[in-house]
C-alpha cells in the first residue's frame, strides 16, 4: 500500500442497485474471507441491501483510485436476527436507524476508518430526523468494540443468539460532551 492516500469519505450513488452494489458485495465476501473468527461478522446479503434502499439509508465508502476499500451502511430501523430491534429490547427514541455494517479491506485497517464512518454516520443521521442510533458487534471484535465506544455509544445489552454472542449498543444523535 502506498504510504499516503485519500481517506475521505464518500456517498455511494445507487442509481441502478443491482450494478452499484455489486463493489460493496465484493468488499463483503472479500472481508468475510479474513475474519480472525467466522462469527465476527456475518455479511448482510444483497436482497436485504437492496430492500433497505427504499426507504432512508446512509451508505458510504471510501476509495483508493476506484477501488472501494472501505463502505458504511446504515438504514432506518434495522433488524437484529431477522426481527425488529425493538422486540429485542427497548430503544429510547422516536426515530431509529441501525448502523448495520462497516467492512474494511484487510491492508487499509488501523486508520481510523471504521470510527470517521461512525462518526459520519451520526451525523446524517442527525440531519436526516434520527434521534437515535443502534448497533451490534461481537464482544471479542476488539476493533469494532473500540470503534463503537469510542464514538459515544453506550453498551445496552448482550445476546447470544444460535451462538452467536453480540453486543448492542445505542446512542443519541445529538452532540454530546
Ligand atoms: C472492524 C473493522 C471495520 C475496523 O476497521 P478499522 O477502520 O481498521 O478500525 P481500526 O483498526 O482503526 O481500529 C479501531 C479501534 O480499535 C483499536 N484496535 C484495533 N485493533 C486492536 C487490538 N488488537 N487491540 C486493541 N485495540 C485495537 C484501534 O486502536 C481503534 O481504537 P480508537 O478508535 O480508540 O483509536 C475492520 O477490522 C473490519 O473490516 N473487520 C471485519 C468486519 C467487521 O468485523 N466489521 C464490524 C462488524 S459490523
Amino acid at each position: 500500500m502506498s504510504q499516503y492516500f485519500d481517506l475521505s469519505i464518500r456517498r455511494i450513488e445507487i442509481k441502478k442497485p443491482k450494478r452499484d452494489l455489486k463493489p460493496v458485495i465484493k468488499l463483503q465476501d472479500e472481508v468475510n474471507k479474513t475474519l480472525l473468527h467466522d462469527e465476527y461478522y456475518y455479511p448482510t446479503d444483497e436482497r436485504t441491501i437492496q430492500e433497505c434502499l427504499d426507504g432512508d439509508y446512509i451508505l458510504l465508502g471510501v476509495y483508493n483510485k476506484d477501488k472501494l476499500i472501505a463502505a458504511s451502511f446504515a438504514f432506518e430501523g434495522g433488524l437484529f436476527f431477522s426481527k425488529p430491534i425493538t422486540d429485542w429490547m427497548e430503544i429510547p427514541g422516536n426515530k431509529i436507524m441501525c448502523h448495520e455494517f462497516v467492512v474494511v479491506d484487510m491492508e487499509y485497517r488501523g486508520n481510523g476508518i471504521q470510527k470517521r464512518f461512525m462518526d459520519a454516520t451520526i451525523r446524517e443521521a442527525r440531519q436526516m430526523g434520527y434521534d437515535t442510533i443502534w448497533c451490534c458487534a461481537h464482544p471479542n471484535n476488539t476493533p469494532s468494540v473500540c470503534s463503537i465506544e469510542s464514538t459515544g455509544y453506550k453498551f445496552a445489552d448482550r445476546f447470544v443468539v444460535d451462538g452467536w454472542p453480540r453486543n448492542v449498543y445505542y446512542r443519541s444523535t445529538s452532540i454530546q460532551r
